[in-house]
């Protein structure tokens, strides 16, 4: 009503309200490399695609005079009631959208109580995001979401940092131990790895510290080997921007730095195994980003994990992959309750988290939106979105004739439309 009430009053939104304008908005923004790297997918993008078809095949049936007067939007999660069942996802590189652009989304997550999970592949360090979170709302949630590094130690290290700054959760991302096929990127020269940007997390660790050091007294070679194609194609882009990399090296990064980060962003030879390393060095619930087999969903109860998120990287990784919202059936009847069952990838607005909560998820993250949103009004942009969802989330459940989130199943869907 709030939002509602500022129409009448004449007040005009900060960001477009409907999802496509807001992307053209946000590329109007930005330039053309940094819209290619949070616009674009893998491939022929058919699997970003099939994560939008996958909602417009999903039809909500509403059932009527159910007295929805008062609606309750509240999930729990690892034991914390939360406002709503909203997260924002974890998005690396966020400088690429706005300077200073994680801890100003962090921000606006923390004033609506929405967790906010910070990556590893952040632009600003997460003790500095932490504070301006705490600055914000005290106490605010955070998670920490891990690529899982080469370097043990630098694992270790990271999950420390972590709980030093109140992280919640882990979130272990299990998708991109190999980065995607991604042409919009390729065509333009991948302007992260070229910049050396969205490194602020290894930079600011001392075990990575010690790495760089390490490898600038000898020529060490990568302890795995992180697929050729993918380490190739990045080697020519170092190669062929030499400028930027140059400046870098001027204001005293070095560029060993970014070589450094190269061999040990991921180790594509992690296995179940690995992850009792984690579980020992931990007390904090772990979340395994990224399952959409439901077999791998037992194995991940098996494994003592506390969470697992259903996502597809929002069709960033493989192209042809199966849309997350197909997925989460699966995996929602493996874990059986067992769990929470969390999901992205596709989620555009309060009904699409409608749809993905009645099939199963305790709680939806939101990628992309947020990253426009930013893009397009800072702070003020993210925090109107939440807003903007939220409160499309409240309307779709009164009209749905849903009282309560948790209430929310798959009854109130159409049976898919087709199959999958
Ligand atoms: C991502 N995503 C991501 N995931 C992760 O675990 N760590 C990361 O650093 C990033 N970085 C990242 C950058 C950009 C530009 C995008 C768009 C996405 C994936 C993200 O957490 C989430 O899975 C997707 O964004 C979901 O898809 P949609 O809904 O945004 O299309």
């Amino acid at each position: 009503s709030e939002i509602y009430r500022d129409g009448v009053a004449g007040r005009r939104p900060r960001i477009p309200v409907g999802y496509a304008q807001l992307e053209r908005a946000a590329q109007r923004r930005l330039s053309r490399a940094a819209f290619a790297y949070i616009a674009g997918s893998a491939g022929l993008e058919r699997t970003a695609d099939a994560n939008a078809d996958a909602f417009r095949r999903r039809r909500i049936v509403p059932r009527v005079l159910r007295d929805v007067s008062a609606r309750d939007l509240s999930v729990e999660l690892f034991g914390v009631r939360r406002p709503t069942p909203l997260l924002l996802a974890p998005i690396g590189v966020l400088e690429l959208a706005r300077r200073g652009g994680d801890a100003a989304a962090a921000r606006a997550a923390a004033a609506l109580g929405v967790p906010a999970v910070l990556s590893t592949q952040a632009s600003q360090p997460m003790e500095e995001v932490a504070a301006a979170m705490d600055d914000a709302a005290p106490g605010a949630s955070r998670w920490f979401q891990l690529y899982w590094s080469s370097s043990r130690d630098l694992v270790a290290s990271l999950v420390e940092r972590a709980e030093r700054s109140g992280c919640e959760a882990i979130v272990v991302t299990l998708d991109t131990h190999v980065l995607g096929w991604r042409p919009r990127d390729l065509a333009l020269g991948y302007l992260p790895f070229s910049r050396g940007l969205g490194i602020a997390q290894y930079t600011s660790d001392p075990v990575f510290r010690q790495l760089v050091r390490e490898r600038a007294a000898v020529a060490v070679r990568p302890r795995t080997t992180p697929t050729p194609a993918a380490l190739a194609a990045f080697a020519g882009i170092l190669r062929h921007h030499p400028g930027p990399l140059r400046e870098k090296l001027r204001s005293g990064e070095p560029l060993a730095a970014v070589e450094t980060f190269l061999d040990v962003f991921a180790d594509p030879s992690l296995t179940w195994d690995d992850l009792a390393f984690l579980r020992e060095r931990t007390r904090l619930p772990i979340v395994l980003k990224g399952v959409l087999h439901p077999d791998d969903a037992r194995r991940a109860l098996d494994a003592g994990v506390d969470a697992v998120q259903v996502s597809n990287h929002g069709g960033r990784q493989i192209d042809g992959e199966i849309a997350a919202l197909d997925a989460l059936p699966g995996v929602v009847a493996a874990i059986d309750g067992r769990a929470p069952v969390l999901f992205d990838s596709g989620i555009r607005g309060g009904a699409d988290a409608v749809i993905a909560l009645a099939l199963g998820a305790r709680a939806v993250a939101i990628g992309r939106p947020y990253a426009y949103a930013l893009a397009v009004a800072g702070e003020a942009g993210v925090r109107e979105l939440l807003r903007n969802t939220i409160a499309e989330l409240d309307i779709t459940l009164g009209l749905a004739g849903v009282r309560s989130v948790a209430e929310l199943d798959a009854g109130i869907l159409a049976p898919a439309a087709s199959p999958v």
